[in-house]
């Protein structure tokens, strides 16, 4: 195929024609398709257009019709985060930051400006910050983080479970990776409630993000002076401790990464896993069977709905030619993980359960793969599972077509996930976990939901799922240890 170079943006010609946005000029700038607008409410159908028109690598126009490729074939997509010789994702070498068509007013700017982290730092700059986040995250106590897991996840369900509904993204997803990562800083007391409204709200980008923010870092800033000063076993120890000596502003700024990056992602992972166990019928098929474990669907999940769509962006550092295209140096690249994880070259059949496969791109690759991935897959495994434990019953409460999510081109959101089951009794959460841990790996229990049952609030405690026995080994055993507290 002949490489195809990117047409220009013409917006540096006046003479080009219609001005950005408008209406007679679609799909966008020499024909090039719009990542943004009306032709790009359904991503998904956007970038599958843009595979038959293009193959591996498409051009397409971000905002402000900047310029931009989006990597949709899954090789492709390792190909360039495996090649940090030709790609960077340091955006001060991307063309439209050069020549000031995309200023520091383009609404992707919070995604793409580059800042002094590990994202967007590289070679030895990139070791030495990313060797203290990765130094740090390796020094986590997996067992205890899964049992602080799991008490959380009892402590949420506790705030819901006599009402006999709640909604599972408002009211579970959104609050238990912001508990679980408040508890890995080292800052438990900080997760409430105002905590999780803050992220939320940097994440929207609404007029009071630049408050939320100011919010956030001030927890974290605090943190730092205080493990500056008196050290604990915490991750923000680890991290001021390491060799590669960050400063107090460095530090600050990769707890923000950490909380704010795993809070989003995990988040979202935990509602499209719920929303999976409660509506897909390649799930219910396989119920029958008995087949699907929890951490089998959250890497099903992984494949069908990464928690970020796309990674903004990667930069060429040279001319060279990917999936048959002519990159030129300075142009930017979209991480295409939701189009690469459904390429047909790699997933000829997407009704097919991947069975456990891990060779998505939910994580990203190469050295900025995300260091963080068994933290967010233990928070959607044990907080499913805990979850499917004391409600045995629960089902959605609404048509599945009524479900709604926000998308943006890097993340798709769930808004609400109502449900409904038999009302039950709260369990006392007030104890620590004891330190005799659970049994690993964990869960091993087949994701189950069962009819609704009978208004009737079952006795304390719970019984176990009647309906559907358990099959994973110990499931009942690992119950009974959990609710004895040992
Ligand atoms: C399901 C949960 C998560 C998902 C889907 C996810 C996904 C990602 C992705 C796609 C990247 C960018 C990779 C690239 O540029 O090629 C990334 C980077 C990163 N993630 Fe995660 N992440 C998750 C959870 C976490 C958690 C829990 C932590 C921390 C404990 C974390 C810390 C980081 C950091 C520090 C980076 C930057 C690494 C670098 O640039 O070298 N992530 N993550």
């Amino acid at each position: 195929m002949t490489p195809e170079p990117h047409p220009s943006t013409g917006t540096d010609d006046p003479t080009f024609g219609p001005p950005p946005g408008c209406p007679a000029h679609d799909p966008g700038l020499g024909g090039v398709r719009r990542l943004y607008g009306p032709e790009a409410e359904d991503l998904g159908d956007l970038y599958e257009k843009l595979r038959a028109e293009h193959g591996a690598v498409a051009p397409v126009l971000l905002h402000n019709d900047v310029p931009m490729w989006v990597v949709l074939g899954h090789t492709e997509n390792l190909h360039m985060v495996r090649s940090p010789s030709q790609y960077t994702r340091d955006s001060r070498v991307w063309t439209p930051v050069l020549d000031g068509t995309a200023g520091p007013d383009h609404p992707l700017m919070p995604h793409i400006a580059w800042q002094p982290i590990c994202s967007h730092a590289e070679g030895d700059e990139h070791l030495r910050l990313r060797g203290a986040v990765s130094g740090a995250i390796s020094t986590i106590d997996h067992r205890g983080i899964r049992r602080y897991i799991n008490r959380s996840s009892q402590a949420l369900v506790n705030r819901f479970c006599e009402e006999g509904r709640a909604d599972l993204v408002g009211q579970f997803a959104e609050h238990l990776p912001m508990a679980v990562m408040c508890e890995i800083l080292g800052m438990p007391d900080e997760y409430n409630d105002r905590m999780v409204q803050a992220a939320r709200d940097m994440l929207k980008g609404t007029e009071t993000a630049i408050a939320s923010n100011a919010y956030v870092m001030d927890a974290l800033m605090r943190l730092t002076a205080r493990r500056r000063a008196h050290p604990e076993g915490d991750f923000t120890s680890h991290l001021i401790n390491h060799p590669a000596q960050l400063s107090d502003d460095e530090v600050g700024q990769h707890l923000r990464l950490v909380l704010i990056a795993a809070y989003e992602a995990t988040t979202n992972l935990l509602a499209n896993v719920l929303r999976m166990v409660l509506t897909d019928p390649r799930f219910r098929a396989q119920l029958n069977g008995g087949q699907m474990t929890v951490p089998e669907a959250v890497e099903q999940s992984l494949w069908d709905e990464p928690p970020f769509s796309t990674v903004l962006g990667y930069f060429a550092k040279q001319e060279t030619e990917l999936g048959g295209q002519l990159i030129r140096k300075g142009d930017g690249l979209l991480l295409g993980i939701a189009p690469g994880n459904v390429d047909p070259h790699v997933r000829p059949d997407l009704s097919a359960n991947m069975q456990g496969n891990r060779s998505h791109l939910a994580f990203g690759g190469g050295p900025h793969e995300c260091p963080g991935q068994d933290v967010g897959r233990a928070i959607a495994d044990v907080g499913v599972d805990a979850l499917l434990m004391r409600l045995p019953d629960v089902q959605l409460d609404c048509a599945e077509d009524e479900l709604r999510w926000t998308a943006s081109i890097s993340s798709r959101h769930l808004v609400e996930l109502p449900v409904r089951f038999a009302p039950k009794e709260p369990q006392d959460v007030s104890q620590r976990p004891s330190l005799r841990p659970l049994p690993q790996p964990v869960p091993s229990r087949p994701v189950r939901t069962q009819q609704p049952q009978a208004t009737t609030p079952p006795p304390a405690p719970p019984a176990p799922p009647a309906a559907a026995p358990e099959r994973g080994p110990g499931a009942w055993q690992r119950f009974l240890r959990w609710w004895r507290g040992y």
